[in-house]
């Protein structure tokens, strides 16, 4: 049985993960406004990311009999002054989600739950790579400082990008 404050921790992460995902949704929304298909698909895969994290939260609830609790999600921005923007606060963004992790970490500690201290686990990896893929994509944006050519080349890049499902759950089915 999960324990009351692990699976409250838990429910409150299961709406920051869908927040989330409507934030890169937001920015995915921009970035087709301003012509970047391939920013757009990269967000939007983003945005399921999110879902898929959300998603492994909801099932962990249930599988330690516990009772998920959605609540409202709040609003998002929904411009930014350009992709550079957008990338920073993707950073910043996985930065504070960083944290969230980090906390029910520290708690599952604080409470000798294991179970939920191995689940966690596969998300303090995801945020290393989460954190290290804006940085990059802000890194190539300053190198490229504005220039046509260089967006067009990195719009296309990251139209490649492609989407697969969270391994916590392409291993459960
Ligand atoms: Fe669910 Fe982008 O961390």
């Amino acid at each position: 049985m999960l324990n009351k404050k692990i699976e409250e921790a838990i429910n409150a992460q299961i709406n920051a993960e869908l927040w989330s995902a409507y934030l890169y949704l937001s920015m995915a929304t921009q970035c087709h406004d301003l012509g970047y298909s391939g920013m757009a698909n990269w967000f939007e895969i983003q945005f399921k990311e999110e879902q898929d994290h959300a998603q492994i939260f909801y099932k962990y609830v249930i599988s330690r009999g516990g009772r998920v609790t959605l609540k409202a999600i709040d609003k998002v921005q929904t411009k930014w002054k350009d992709p550079l923007a957008m990338f920073k606060n993707t950073l910043e963004h996985e930065q504070v989600v960083t944290s969230l992790i980090n906390n029910l970490y520290a708690l599952a500690t604080k409470e000798k739950d294991y179970a939920t201290q191995s689940m966690l686990q596969w998300f303090i990896d995801e945020q290393v790579e989460e954190e290290e893929n804006a940085r990059t994509l802000i890194d190539n944006l300053k190198m490229i400082d504005g220039n046509g050519y260089g967006l067009y080349m990195l719009d296309k890049e990251l139209a490649a990008r492609v989407y697969t499902q969270a391994s916590p759950l392409a291993n459960a089915e």
